[in-house]
């Protein structure tokens, strides 16, 4: 993380709609948006009664560097989040960032692998994004508890990344949509399947020399213990409870496998998989 360039900005709502079940998109301007990259995240003041001291922490899924705007997806899960979504077009507040560290480029060629659960799907977008940019070729799978919580413009939007140029160099993409509890878009039952389900589908069918990863902790385990099992590069972009979002307050402690701990806000939230006991 390079504080040198984590500081205080203020931020204005452009948009704030609600997206899927309990899902919001915010589109927010902010002289942030030139200085953040893929993975990395920002930490949101919610303007409110004062009872509600602590910044959220929220990752992006598009910083558009020339508009100068950056989109967030979230979920409302409590006090801080609902107030969010409560902002409107033109309500301002102030964020910390860019905080942490984002997503490295694959070390070897070949395919990467992305695999959001939930609310995790904001970075595995703008890591899609950064790929795209790359010529690097990816699949995506993206795991929701029922379909009507999969953010369904957003998934379709990923097998345009990298086209505005209009090269088409990947017409091989592949984006699955999975369900905890079987719902499809018909309404008919279909198939229980977690992300990780995808996930091995995919690897049965393709090679890849790296996964990318965030969602619920349990799903992230058992991404990175296929991907090792695979002798597969993987990436997992962690969450934890946070105070400041900049290593000033110790309590986003990630144990680690060589012993010790990290801290999520400042060393992460992107860790090597191996690195992280799960
Ligand atoms: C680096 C990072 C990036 C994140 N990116 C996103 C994102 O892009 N979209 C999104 O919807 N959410 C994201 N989160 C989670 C988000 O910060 C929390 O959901 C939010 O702070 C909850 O605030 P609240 O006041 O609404 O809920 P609270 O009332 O504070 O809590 C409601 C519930 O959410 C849990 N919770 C609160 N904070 C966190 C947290 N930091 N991590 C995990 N669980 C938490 C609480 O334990 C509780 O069960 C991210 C978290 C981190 C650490
Ligand atoms: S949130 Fe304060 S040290 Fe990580």
């Amino acid at each position: 993380m390079d504080l040198s360039t984590t500081s205080l900005h203020d931020f204005t709502v452009v948009t704030n709609e609600c997206v899927a079940d309990g899902i919001w998109r915010m589109r927010l301007s902010s002289t942030v948006a030139p200085l953040i990259e893929p993975g990395q995240f920002v930490n949101i003041a919610v303007p409110g009664d004062g009872s509600h001291i602590l910044r959220i922490p929220l990752s992006f899924k598009r910083a558009d560097a020339e508009a100068g705007t950056l989109e967030l997806l979230y979920a409302t899960v409590g006090e801080g989040t609902r107030r969010l979504s409560a902002m409107r077009e033109g309500d301002k507040s102030t964020l910390v960032g860019p905080c942490g560290n984002g997503w490295r480029l694959p070390q070897e060629p070949g395919r990467a692998l992305l695999v959001a659960g939930g609310i995790g799907l904001p970075p595995i977008l703008a890591a899609a994004r950064m790929l795209a940019s790359e010529r690097v070729g990816f699949d995506v799978v993206i795991g929701a508890r029922t379909y009507a919580m999969h953010v369904l413009p957003d998934a379709e939007e990923v097998l345009g990344y990298g086209q505005a140029d209009g090269a088409e160099y990947d017409p091989d993409r592949r984006v699955i949509l999975t369900t905890d509890d079987g719902t499809t878009a018909s309404g008919e039952l279909g198939r229980k399947a977690y992300a990780t389900d995808g996930m091995s589908d995919l690897m049965a069918e393709r090679a890849y020399s790296q996964v990318y990863t965030c969602g619920p902790t349990i799903m992230m385990a058992s991404v990175a213990h296929m991907a090792a099992e695979h002798g597969i590069a993987c990436q997992a972009s962690l969450e934890r409870m946070m105070g400041c979002g900049f290593g000033a307050c110790s309590c986003c402690n990630v144990e680690l496998v060589r012993g010790g701990y990290a801290l999520c806000c400042q060393d992460g939230p992107v860790f090597d998989a191996t690195e992280v006991v799960w």
